[in-house]
């Protein structure tokens, strides 16, 4: 017998809670404008977090800072590509929308959250602002919202600490109001940039506990930037790897460990995470990552590579091995790629 209803498998998948498509962010130096994220295409999909890798200088902040419109202008600049935010193209929104979106559905948590704080107001006064201009509540019924989110973010006497200046909390404490501000209005999706790293191994882990506990109660998307192998083991489902401004490798997180294909991949990933040692650094790997204005037209890393050898030359391009995991070399794909 016919029928006019989806059947379950027909239906349409949920759209990411963020994907990335094509995104391609670029600085001018000397008057010429050079990629830092080039073309990445990346999808988060509610209750999971991607754990976004790689050296110091190969985009990972820029990622982070283009999905919200921080790539400081007259420099810097989102050339191309497509930004979905539970589906929606924010290409397609006028700018008050795409800003309501921001800090509404999207927010970011930063490495030093002294910097993004203000100094002269209460902590209070700070989470509530972003309450009363993006839902539109009164000062007292923000604070209470405040003191509650103080309350699921663990700080003790909320009360109390809601009055209190920045300068008046530990680092621990001080990120923990941070991650209040960023949950405020409840995101779909949250961009955490190293939000651990200036902090002792403890309270890292104390931190870190807490974000994922609150990823799973709220259902957010995370992505998570870090430079720790025990972070990453702790926290992420999928894991991508930056190299240069590409994603050279994505995977489910036990595969990236456990079946690391990109040379890069596996030179980063050498030392073996523990988690009674979170601070476990990304191995060092001899050579430094090209500076934007001098990045080689083939694999990008194919100077520092030990399995260099012909046809490194061309650009690569991202092969599938499986359903779930992507690299981006010829010699690791197994096929000499041409972009
Ligand atoms: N405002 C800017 N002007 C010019 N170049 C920039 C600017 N911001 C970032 N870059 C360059 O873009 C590239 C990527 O920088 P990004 O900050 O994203 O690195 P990262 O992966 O976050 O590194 P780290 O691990 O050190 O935080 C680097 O080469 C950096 O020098
Ligand atoms: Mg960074």
């Amino acid at each position: 017998m016919q029928t006019t209803s989806l059947e379950p498998e027909q239906a349409m998948p949920e759209p990411a809670a963020l994907e990335l498509v094509g995104l391609r962010t670029e600085f001018r130096i000397g008057g010429e404008w050079h990629p830092a994220v080039r073309d990445i295409s990346l999808r988060i999909s509610r209750d999971e977090t991607l754990a976004l890798v790689g050296e110091s200088g190969c985009g990972k902040s820029v990622t982070a800072l283009s999905v919200m419109g921080l790539v400081a202008k007259p420099h810097g600049r989102v050339a191309g590509g497509r930004i979905l935010v539970e589906g929606e193209d924010m290409n397609a929104m006028p700018e008050s929308a795409r800003e309501k979106l921001r800090g509404d559905r999207i927010a970011m948590v930063f490495q030093e959250p002294m910097t993004s704080l203000n100094p002269v107001m209460t902590v209070g006064d700070q989470v509530a602002e972003s309450l009363r201009i993006h839902r539109g509540l009164s000062r007292a019924e923000a604070l209470d919202k405040a003191r509650q989110l103080f309350e699921e973010v663990k700080i003790p006497s909320p009360e109390k600490r809601l009055k209190e200046y920045p300068h008046q909390f530990s680092g621990g404490m001080r990120q923990r109001v941070m991650i209040a501000m960023a949950l405020a209005c409840e995101p779909a999706v949250l961009l955490a940039d190293e939000p651990t790293t200036a902090l002792d191994v403890t309270i890292q882990a104390q931190v870190l506990g807490l974000l994922d506990d609150l990823r799973k109660k709220r259902g957010m998307a995370v992505l998570f930037i870090t430079h720790n192998l025990g972070v990453v083991a702790q926290i992420a489902d999928r894991v991508a790897v930056m190299y240069a401004g590409d994603i050279v490798e994505e995977a489910p997180v036990e595969t990236i460990f456990a079946d690391p294909r990109h040379p890069y991949t596996q030179a980063l990933f050498a030392a073996i995470p523990r988690l009674d040692q979170p601070e476990a650094a990304l191995h060092a790997i001899p050579g430094r990552v090209p500076p934007l204005d001098k990045m080689p037209p083939g694999c990008r890393f194919a100077a520092r590579c030990p399995m260099r050898q012909e046809g490194c030359d061309l650009p690569q391009v991202l092969v599938d091995v499986d359903a779930q995991h992507r690299v981006r070399c010829h010699v690791a794909s197994g096929a000499l790629a041409h972009a």
